[in-house]
């Protein structure tokens, strides 16, 4: 119980108990506003993101009608649609030498997660694994294998019901993108930043008619060799399967 019990204590501010010592006041350099492109991989262009694919909106009853749902059709969704759910939950709209601002809000601006995408049907894309690049709004193409889709299941813990989603997002922190501004404090604001990725991706789905669930419960190991990150300076946080309803 005392591991448990001490496991509280980061949810907690530390900011009154004395000053935090992160790379910014130590003068070292800020790491990139995002991950960078890897010019071995393709890019796709993604469509901008177009309300009119918006079937409900009526943020009101978007919120009400928002629920996690563990049944997909197995149909595809088109990339229009893809391009809407990234532009929601990370698509960025101003970017300053510093700082990017986004549709979400983050603790000083850092935005420390990467999106990756494993795509099993989606209009124009061929399955595989993706990165998001938010500031370009792109799509990295980062491989291919036929087991992806496997993969990816046994990685949420077999919950197999994520076998219908049309894409799986999985959300990966670069922590000392938030470090580097926050020190110790940053592992409380990386948690509290993922939650309103997945709101948004909530809200999103509804108003276009699609469907997710939060998954909170994966095996750390598997997730992060899926998504080829080396799972100390990033690592899997959070993640959610999307599909057609
Ligand atoms: C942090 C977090 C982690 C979650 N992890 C899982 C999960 O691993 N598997 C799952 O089926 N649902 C998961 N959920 C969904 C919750 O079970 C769901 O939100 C809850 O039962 C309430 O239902 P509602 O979202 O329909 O209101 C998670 C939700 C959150 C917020």
């Amino acid at each position: 119980m005392d591991e448990v019990i001490s496991r509280r204590e980061f949810m907690k501010s530390g900011f009154s108990k004395g000053p935090v010592t992160p790379g910014r006041r130590r003068g070292l350099p800020q790491p990139p506003l995002e991950k960078p492109h890897n010019p071995d991989f393709a890019l796709v262009d993604l469509p901008e993101p177009n309300s009119n694919l918006v079937k409900n909106e009526d943020i009101f009853s978007c919120i009400a009608s928002r629920t996690s749902r563990r049944q997909f059709t197995g149909e595809g969704i088109s990339l229009s649609e893809l391009s809407v759910v990234l532009w929601a939950t990370q698509g960025v709209k101003k970017v300053l030498p510093r700082a990017t601002f986004r549709s979400v809000p983050s603790a000083g601006a850092c935005h420390p997660y990467e999106t990756y995408l494993v795509v099993r049907n989606v209009e124009g894309l061929d399955p595989g694994l993706y990165r998001y690049l938010a500031i370009s709004h792109k799509l990295e193409v980062i491989e291919a294998p036929a087991s992806l889709g496997d993969e990816a299941v046994r990685a949420t813990g077999n919950q197999t019901w994520t076998k219908e989603a049309a894409v799986f997002f999985i959300w990966a922190v670069e922590a000392y993108r938030s470090e580097w501004r926050y020190g110790k404090e940053a592992a409380k604001f990386m948690l509290l930043d993922a939650g309103h990725i997945c709101q948004n991706l909530y809200l999103a789905v509804e108003a276009l008619g699609l469907g997710t669930c939060a998954i909170g419960a994966y095996d750390q190991d598997a997730m992060d060799s899926l998504i080829r990150v080396d799972g100390e300076n990033e690592y899997a946080v959070y993640c959610a399967p999307v599909g057609r309803i």
